[in-house]
């Protein structure tokens, strides 16, 4: 998993160790799905606790992050499947919705739609409008909007949305 990360990242590792603190969360309703080709992790998905603010109460949601695929096997319907068994994982825990940070070119055709169009608030002013993405589903109600709360494991490793690093 660590191997597969780093390299769909290309990063030093940051992500797989962002993966690694949330998998080792008490969460109950989070989850680390892979998908494995000839007996190696090709794509891995991690599930992790958020809450969605509303104003009738706080209402259990899931984050959905890290997303990742090792280049070799990129383009090949693994990740369209890791997001769909994500959310079936969601569904069956009766979760009402899913957030993201990430690319509505991508997410948009596996049925993911803009947070704030759904009257989502982002959990961060630095997560840009068109890539805060919610997956409705079934259990979902029209109260359940408000803010979007990341669970404390993305901000101790500073992973929610975008930083300026200029001058
Ligand atoms: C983004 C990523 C997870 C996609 O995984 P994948 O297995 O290559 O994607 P799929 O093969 O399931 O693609 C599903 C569809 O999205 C399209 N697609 C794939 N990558 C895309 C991209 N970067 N932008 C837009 N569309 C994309 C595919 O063409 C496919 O559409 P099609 O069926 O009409 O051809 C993978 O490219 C990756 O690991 N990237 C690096 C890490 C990353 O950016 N993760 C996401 C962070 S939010």
């Amino acid at each position: 998993m660590r191997r597969l990360l780093t390299n769909a990242f290309g990063d030093e590792g940051e992500v797989a160790d962002l993966a690694e603190a949330l998998a080792a969360r008490a969460d109950q309703r989070g989850a680390a799905l892979i998908a494995e080709h000839g007996g190696t992790v090709v794509g891995h998905v991690q599930l992790s606790a958020g809450w969605i603010d509303a104003d009738l109460r706080l209402v259990d949601a899931l984050v959905l992050s890290p997303l990742g695929v090792e280049p070799a096997h990129q383009r090949s319907g693994i990740g369209r499947a890791l997001c769909h068994a994500a959310l079936e994982h969601a569904h069956n825990l009766e979760v009402p919705a899913v957030f993201l940070e990430g690319d509505p070119g991508y997410y948009a055709p596996l049925g993911w739609q803009r947070g704030s169009a759904q009257n989502f608030t982002a959990p961060s002013t630095r997560i840009p409008d068109p890539g805060f993405q919610v997956a409705i589903l079934p259990c979902w109600r029209p109260w359940m909007v408000g803010a979007v709360v990341y669970n404390d494991t993305f901000w101790t490793f500073d992973r929610v949305g975008l930083r300026d690093h200029g001058s």
